[in-house]
């Protein structure tokens, strides 16, 4: 069954617990946490503070996406703060596999994050040591964008190289393009306009939980 993790940044920001609810009903697996710098991306996004607080409120996993060119001087703090999984960017000009390893110390999954016009060959060093690939389906910083079907193929080469972790997409998902991601190994979708601006989320939802996942 694919999971589905909503992306908070499509949710209403005065109304974040509301919104969560609103997911938890509907039989959302996850959620995704977008954090932005304002220098990895040019969009600002949430913090360890919003991380803190929906541990707080909800017992699903938080799915926290660094969008961060330092992501190293706060992941402690997110860990603290209680995220479930921590995904870090492979573009980045950091010590990736210290902070790989980190999360993994600290009980928590460790995810990598590929942008969508960047080669699976940045994976290689640290796939080992990666419990999830987030595949970016549009160019990170924001929502609403058309997804990048070039990544499929990125996914498809991810899934035949017999990578054994969770396999996630990101950005411009909707129910009308899941099916392909998923036939070719997709295993969490997030997914954030289609989710938030959908008159029966859970509808949505059910359609979805029904689709064979990750072949
Ligand atoms: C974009 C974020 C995505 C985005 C997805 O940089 O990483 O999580 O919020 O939103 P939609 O589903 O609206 O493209
Ligand atoms: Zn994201």
């Amino acid at each position: 069954m694919i999971k589905i993790a909503p992306s908070i940044l499509a949710a209403d920001p005065l109304n974040l617990e509301k919104d969560i609810r609103v997911a938890e009903k509907a039989g959302c697996d996850w959620i995704h946490v977008d954090i932005m710098d304002a220098h990895f991306v040019p969009n600002l996004a949430y913090s360890v503070d919003t991380v803190r607080r929906l541990r707080e409120i909800t017992s699903l996993p938080l799915d926290v996406h660094l969008m961060m060119d330092h992501p190293e001087t706060l992941l402690d703090a997110f860990l603290d703060a209680g995220a479930s999984c921590l995904t870090i960017h492979a573009e980045i000009d950091s010590d990736i596999p210290g902070m790989l390893d980190k999360i993994r110390q600290r009980g928590r999954m460790a995810g990598i994050a590929l942008k969508p016009n960047s080669p699976l060959t940045l994976l290689e060093p640290i796939i080992e040591q990666a419990d999830l690939v987030l595949m970016m389906t549009v160019e990170p910083g924001f929502g609403g964008q058309k997804l990048d079907a070039r990544v499929i193929g990125k996914i498809r080469s991810l899934k035949d190289s017999g990578y054994a972790g969770e396999i996630e997409a990101d950005g411009g998902i909707r129910e009308d393009n899941i099916e392909m991601l998923a036939a070719n190994g997709l295993s969490v979708a997030v997914m954030g306009t289609a989710l938030f601006r959908n008159s029966d989320m859970a509808a949505c939802i059910e359609r979805i939980h029904q689709m064979p996942a990750g072949q």
